[in-house]
């Protein structure tokens, strides 16, 4: 397969992984058994089988389900850990990880629980493989702006493990404008922001974000091309956007990969980075992301080359650390 070699050796980051989204279906049912919660499914490949979405509703209805599962630090724990191990093998460096803390207090599991597990497995990937990672805490948008200050209030004495907040769920109808105020808590706090903006929803939710929640970087933003001065602002603000094409294809942003815009998005000078999302449910880690791309985009090396600088340039890593790592991706060989 054409890049599949070179796409493997390039260090990369990922910007844009919900760790609930790597809930494989395996240990999915190791972790309800040893809690005692039932999931209405005989095997993992049965719930595989029910991973058929038609758009983002259709796939968060099933992802909060299957989060229900995890009740206890350790799970978030081997959660985090199984993320980790494929991170290694994918050569993924620096990862910049979602929670959703709300998906898991609303069920009683207190916020330290989920902290907790996830830090711990993040240090020891740093000890053992080298992986530097860093959170960040999504409000989910569906709920009430109240729901979210109460969680960043919550958040404020964990503050030295969180790097910033985000925003997720449901965008249709949950513009970034209900978050404004959130936001410039946070902000004001110390957290940097991101928020998931055009992925369904139209431009205008993108320059919310970038106006009113004044985020670092957009998530997803595939459909800020429809408008042209807000991809000239992208551009030249050299604003990162950081594009999942495996759950843009599963939740069917878009029909088929080969009508993706992330190339010309790319060639036209936007910092677009490629990321895998919720990598459980959407077939494929970040480097099954990169292959399918490169092979329906057909993408040359230079491109895949740019595409993972792009990751370390659009991460919150050091700017020393971001060039040491861009001169190594430019230092692999192209096979
Ligand atoms: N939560 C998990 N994955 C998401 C996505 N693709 N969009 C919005 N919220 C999400
Ligand atoms: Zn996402």
């Amino acid at each position: 397969m054409p890049h599949t070699e070179l796409i493997r050796r390039l260090p990369k980051t990922e910007l844009h992984v919900h760790i609930e989204g790597t809930f494989e279906p395996e240990l999915m049912f190791e972790i309800a058994q040893r809690n005692g919660v039932r999931i209405p499914y005989a095997d993992a490949d049965e719930v595989r089988a029910a991973y058929a979405f038609h758009n983002l509703q259709s796939f968060l209805d099933i992802y909060y389900a299957g989060a229900a599962v995890l009740l206890h630090e350790q799970d978030f724990y081997d959660l985090t850990r199984a993320y980790l191990l494929r991170c290694r093998e994918d050569n993924v460096v620096h990862t910049e990880i979602f929670f959703d803390p709300q998906t898991h207090t609303a069920r009683g599991v207190a916020f330290e629980t989920v902290l907790n597990g996830i830090v711990r497995a993040c240090r020891e990937a740093k000890e053992n493989w080298g992986i530097g990672s860093k959170l960040i805490m999504c409000f989910l948008r569906h709920l009430p702006e109240e729901s979210a200050f109460e969680t960043l209030k919550t958040a404020l004495p964990f503050k030295e493990q969180i790097i910033g907040v985000g925003l997720d769920s449901s965008e249709i109808g949950h513009p970034p404008s209900k978050f404004e105020r959130v936001f410039a808590k946070a902000r004001k706090a110390g957290f940097l922001t991101v928020a998931h903006a055009g992925e369904e929803g139209p431009p205008e939710y993108v320059y919310e974000a970038l106006d009113l929640l004044k985020v670092a970087r957009i998530d997803h933003g595939v459909r800020s091309e429809e408008d042209d001065a807000l991809t000239a602002r992208l551009v030249a603000e050299q604003m990162p956007l950081t594009v999942c094409p495996l759950s843009n294809l599963k939740l069917k942003v878009v029909n088929h990969l080969g009508e993706h815009n992330l190339r010309r998005m790319l060639r036209r000078g936007v910092l677009v980075t490629v990321n895998s999302d919720d990598p459980a449910y959407f077939g494929g880690y970040i480097n099954q992301n990169f292959i399918e791309l490169a092979r329906e985009l057909d993408l040359d090396t230079d491109e895949i080359r740019t595409l993972c600088k792009n990751s370390f340039k659009a991460s919150f890593m050091d700017e020393t650390e971001k060039s040491v790592w861009c001169r190594r991706v430019d230092a692999v060989q192209a096979v």
